[in-house]
Order: C-alpha cells, then structure tokens, then sequence
C-alpha cells in the first residue's frame, strides 16, 4: 500500500499532540480526518494540511458519543475512503483528589479516554480487516504505568487504555492490524491549561516534573508525532502491543 494512498483519524486533533500527529502524517502522505469537538480548531489545522498538498477534512464530533462516531466514520468512507490509520488521542486533564471527585468526573473521564477509544476502533476496525491492513495507535500517558496524585480517573482511563492495546493486538495481529500505545511524559500543549488548576500551581507542577526529568525539559508535540510516525509506519509491521513511552526518562 503507498502511502499516499493512506486515510488516517486522528480524534483530538485540533490542538496539542494531535495537531503535531494530524500534521506529520499528513507530511509523510495521508489524508487526514480530525475528530474534534473544538471546529474551529480543527479547521486551522485542517487549512494547514491542505496547504501541505494533503486533504484535511473536519468532523466535530465527541468521542464518547458512539452515534456521532459511527456517523462521522461513514462520512470519512465516502469523502476520503477507508481507514487504514485510526490515532486516538482526543482527552480531557483534571486534577481533583479521590475524596473531592464527583460520580460525574469519573464518569466523563472514563466515557472521554476509554469508552473514546472503544468507539473509534469499533467504528473503523472493518476497513482495517478488509485491507487486511491497519494501524491503531492509542495516546495513553505515564500516569497509566505510574499513577499520579490527583489523577485517579485519568490514571485508571490510561491504564485501561493499555489493556485495550494489548488486547486488541493479539485479536487483530492475524489480520495485518497492528496496535500499539504511546505514554508520553509531560508534553507542553494547552491541556493543563484547560484543568482548573491556577496558573501559579500549572508552573509548579511543570518544574517539578523538569525537575525529576533527566533530559531536563518538558516534552514537546512533536516528540509525540515522531514516536507515532514510526509506529504507522511500513517498517513497524513487528510492534504491536507495545507501550512506547517518549519522556525524557522520567517514569513516575
Ligand atoms: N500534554 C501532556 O502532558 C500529556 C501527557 C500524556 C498524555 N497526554 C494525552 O495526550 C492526548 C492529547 O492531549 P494534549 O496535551 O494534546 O491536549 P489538548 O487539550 O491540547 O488536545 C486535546 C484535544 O482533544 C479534544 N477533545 C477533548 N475531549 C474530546 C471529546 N470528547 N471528543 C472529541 N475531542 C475531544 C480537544 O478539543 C482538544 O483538541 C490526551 O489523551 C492526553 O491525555 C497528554
């Protein structure tokens, strides 16, 4: 399969790690369609695709809704055919400590991250299998292998999404579909800013972690979109249940 023939979703790719993502495969080839709930920011990158000689096509759709999903799944087969590369990075950060967290944040973290994935590689799996080709890679964090204090729903949401990868790895494997799971460290892109933690206690936060971090930085998109490149690549037909994860060498 060339790669210029390739049609990839990316779910959040409006902003942050999904933008690098949506941008780089559009770079080395595909078609990209974003799935995001921000339309405004999706059609920014989406402008920026076309201008890399790509189509870059928008569905404003929330990951955890599976009718929205199947929906905008069928559209992509008809506006830029069948999938071959599914990303599923679109997610939410929130810090609140066990005994404060509402039934309704665990619920929302848990429908965004876990139930997100679950719905796109439901709705795309069979054009992978009928391609008898695919790749499936699944954004998950370092507080998935590690915890985090503050972070127990998004922990548990990442290391649920972890199980999923390598679950779905010996299912399809057979199949020429590989999966696998990107952890990133701390990566710089608005996602902190979008917790109601005061900006004063986001810094804090950040030169701890570069603190601990051996590389002594935080993590830039970029550094995502490149682990990514590799793990949808033709070469990386060996890696599928994997968990890769780019963080300057700071696990927990
Ligand atoms: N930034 C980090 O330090 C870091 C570290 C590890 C993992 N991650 C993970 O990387 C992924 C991307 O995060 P980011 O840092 O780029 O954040 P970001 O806020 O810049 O981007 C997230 C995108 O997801 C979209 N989104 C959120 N909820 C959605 C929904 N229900 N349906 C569709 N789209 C939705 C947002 O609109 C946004 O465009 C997330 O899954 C996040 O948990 C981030």
């Amino acid at each position: 399969m060339g790669a210029a023939t390739r049609t990839a979703v990316v779910t959040g790719g409006a902003s942050g790690i999904g933008r690098a993502i949506s941008l780089r495969l559009a770079r080395d080839g595909a078609n990209v369609a974003i799935f995001d709930l921000d339309r405004t920011g999706a059609e920014a990158v989406a402008a920026e695709i076309t201008t890399l000689g790509r189509k870059g096509e928008v569905y404003q759709v929330d990951v955890a809704n599976r009718t929205q999903v199947e929906a905008a799944v069928q559209r992509v087969r008809r506006e830029l055919g069948p999938i071959h590369i599914l990303v599923n990075d679109a997610g939410i950060g929130e810090f609140v400590p066990l005994a404060q967290m509402s039934e309704a944040q665990w619920d929302r973290m848990i429908a965004i991250h876990l139930k997100g994935t679950f719905n796109c590689t439901k709705a795309v799996i069979q054009d992978m299998v009928d391609a008898k080709w695919g790749r499936i890679v699944n954004i998950s964090s370092v507080a998935g292998l590690g915890g985090g204090a503050g972070l127990v729903h998004y922990s548990a949401a990442k290391a649920g999404i972890i199980g999923f990868t390598k679950a779905l790895a010996q299912e399809v494997g057979p199949m020429g579909i590989t999966v696998n799971a990107i952890a990133p460290g701390l990566i710089d892109t608005p996602i902190l800013r979008k917790s109601d933690l005061p900006e004063e206690q986001v810094q804090q936060f950040i030169e701890t972690i570069v603190g601990r971090t051996p590389v002594r930085r935080v993590g830039i998109p970029d550094d995502i979109a490149a682990a990514c490149a590799y793990l949808v690549s033709e070469e990386a037909s060996f890696f599928t249940g994997q968990v890769i994860s780019p963080n300057g060498g700071m696990y927990t």
